[in-house]
């Protein structure tokens, strides 16, 4: 374990030194064109075209900051030699990627506020950097971690992965981290952990939400049981569209958890916990209507609406939902077959 450690040169960067959003979609054809991702061309050309529809055809010099330039500047200097990361092509999703415009412009953060399309304004004030994650319960390896050590504790790639809210909005969203697992496994667990347990960052001055939604009971909080955490699906992210995470996004770490609704993929964390018990969950804290293992099934609806469909934010057109959102084989062997219980 380590303390944190900044290179104070790199503290604030000028919006105007960083690139905009259409270098993402040319950079990558930049990378494909030298060979250096060994990337298949119709992965790279059908992520380049879903991309606010930039063209890909000129090199740019630096990473992305995002359509709304909510990236914080600290975090895309410091890993300019990570971004962006090669696409793992295992993991594709049906119909494209979303715009970045949508990912990024329409977002559930209640720290900040309920209405979505705000989020991504209200996030201006708020500081990750300097930013740390404790590690505490069952395990060896106890303490407070360095950001810039962890991202470089895992093999980093670019996954697109199918995101499904409980509300029945989804997006096609490429992050950038690695497996939650690969982390895991350097901490030596004690032998009967059974569960992890995550936090969110607790700052009224800078998130509006937690000082006007007063009945929720803050910081955010998440769970996940061991075998959950360990699921080669659940991804330790730092980024997204190839470029370090736009705070509306869950700067600068969050988890992304895909064959679950959205609410359990928590976002800007500060606490990562081990424990032997069964963690409460936020939402489940504030309301029968959310459960804990909150699974995606188009036959188990919520109790004010159905989840046999889903309006895809691309297009805004009624798909069918599907089982574990359509991540069965990954980890249909987890659960017992269509008990309720764990959809929802
Ligand atoms: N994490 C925190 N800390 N606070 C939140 O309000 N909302 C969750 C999840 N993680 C939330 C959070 C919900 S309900 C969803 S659907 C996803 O984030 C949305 O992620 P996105 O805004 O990146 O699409």
């Amino acid at each position: 374990m380590s303390y944190l450690k900044f290179k104070k040169a790199w503290d604030r960067i000028p919006a105007s030194q960083v690139t905009s959003e259409s270098t993402y979609s040319s950079r990558r054809h930049f990378l494909q064109t030298l060979g250096s991702t060994g990337l298949g061309l119709s992965m790279l050309s059908g992520c380049a075209e879903g991309v606010d529809g930039a063209p890909a055809d000129s090199a740019g010099p630096a990473p992305s900051n995002g359509p709304y330039g909510q990236v914080p500047p600290f975090w895309t200097q410091q890993w300019e030699d990570l971004f962006p990361a090669a696409r793992n092509p295992r993991f594709q999703t049906d119909r494209g990627v979303t715009a970045e415009t949508l990912a990024t412009g329409y977002n559930n953060f209640h720290e900040f506020t309920t209405t979505k399309q705000r989020v991504k304004d209200l996030v201006k004030e708020f500081d990750t950097d300097p930013w740390k994650v404790e590690i505490r319960g069952e395990v060896e390896k106890k303490g407070t971690y360095d950001l810039d050590d962890l991202i470089r504790m895992g093999q980093l790639e670019e996954r697109l992965y199918h995101l499904r809210c409980v509300e029945a909005w989804s997006a096609n969203i490429p992050w950038t981290g690695y497996p939650l697992s690969q982390f895991i496994e350097k901490l030596n667990l004690g032998s009967d952990v059974k569960y992890v347990r995550f936090l969110t960052l607790l700052r009224p001055a800078q998130m509006p939400g937690q000082r006007g939604l007063s009945a929720y009971n803050w910081p955010y909080y998440e769970a996940l049981s061991i075998e959950e955490a360990m699921n080669e699906l659940t991804l330790l992210t730092f980024g997204i569209y190839g470029h370090p995470l736009n705070k509306q996004s869950g700067a600068p770490i969050r988890i992304v958890v895909p064959w679950k609704y959205g609410f359990k993929s928590i976002k800007s964390i500060v606490l990562i916990e081990f424990t032997k018990h069964r963690p409460r969950t936020f939402w489940s804290d504030a309301s029968k209507e959310y459960g804990f293992w909150a699974n995606a099934h188009p036959r188990f609806d919520h109790p004010r609406w159905s989840q046999a469909s889903e309006i895809f934010l691309n297009t805004k057109e009624r798909l069918p939902t599907q089982r574990y959102n359509g991540y069965q084989d990954f980890v249909g062997h987890l659960y017992p077959e269509d008990d309720r219980r764990y959809f929802y």
